[in-house]
């Protein structure tokens, strides 16, 4: 499962890619508004810390099919080769996702709630599809059920479009994923940072140095004792 920073602040892209296993980024027009700068200015900034080579999924805001595509065009010629574009699996959506995959541009179809648009963006050509793990939980449903559903249905079906989780909120969810095998998730600094907090790991890492630098001297480790 690929793991993919949901967010579009540059100094916390900058920390997860220097210390985690990640390989992306995705925003969405909220996240672009948090970060209270130009759109492009931010998202040119995120191109160069991650590299040409990484995803990165930018989001069409327009509701007409037509005028996605004209965005979804800007923002490829913008960010280069490896930009997704995220489309709402909307009716709309679904007719913009048609146009795309036809011209060769990478789709993550997004604001999936239900497993039958996830199929459909799937069918219309999408890459990936983006469940909203834990807002379909705050509905009374199960997001990661739902998640584990797209990706069978994906499979069973023959598409080659690959689950997106999105929306999570915390380590559980994201581990059920895994364990599951989905394509990717993306997921918030701070969950991400959740996934390895642990008191226990913490205490047990001090003992060790409180032995050693008993046994040695205090600052002492293995390259200078
Ligand atoms: C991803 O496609 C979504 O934009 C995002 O993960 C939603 O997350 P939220 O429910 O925390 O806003």
């Amino acid at each position: 499962m690929k793991f993919i920073i949901d967010d579009a602040n540059v100094e916390a892209i900058k920390n997860l890619y220097e210390f985690f296993p990640v390989e992306g980024v995705t925003t969405n027009p909220s996240i672009l508004a948090k970060a209270k700068k130009h759109p492009y200015e931010v998202l040119g900034e995120i191109r160069e810390i991650i590299g040409a080579d990484a995803d990165l999924h930018v989001q069409v805001v327009s509701k007409k099919a037509e005028d996605m595509v004209r965005e979804a065009k800007v923002i490829c010629e913008k960010l280069g080769q490896n930009t997704y574009v995220k489309v709402p699996t909307t009716r709309e959506g679904l007719k913009a996702m048609k146009a795309l995959s036809k011209e060769g541009i990478k789709i993550t179809a997004t604001a999936i709630y239900t497993p039958m648009q996830a199929y459909l963006a799937g069918k219309a050509g999408a890459d990936y599809a983006a469940p909203y793990v834990n807002r379909i939980d705050n509905l009374g449903a199960n997001g990661v059920e739902a998640a584990k559903k797209i990706h069978d249905i994906f499979k069973n079906n023959g598409l080659k479009t690959e689950v997106l989780a999105a929306s999570f909120k915390n380590s559980q969810q994201v581990l059920e994923l895994c364990e599951y095998g989905i394509g990717a998730a993306t997921i918030a600094p701070d969950v991400i940072e959740g996934l390895i907090k642990n008191a226990s790991v913490t205490s047990a890492v001090e003992a060790f140095t409180s032995d050693f630098e008993g046994l040695c001297g205090k600052g002492k480790t293995m390259e200078n004792c």
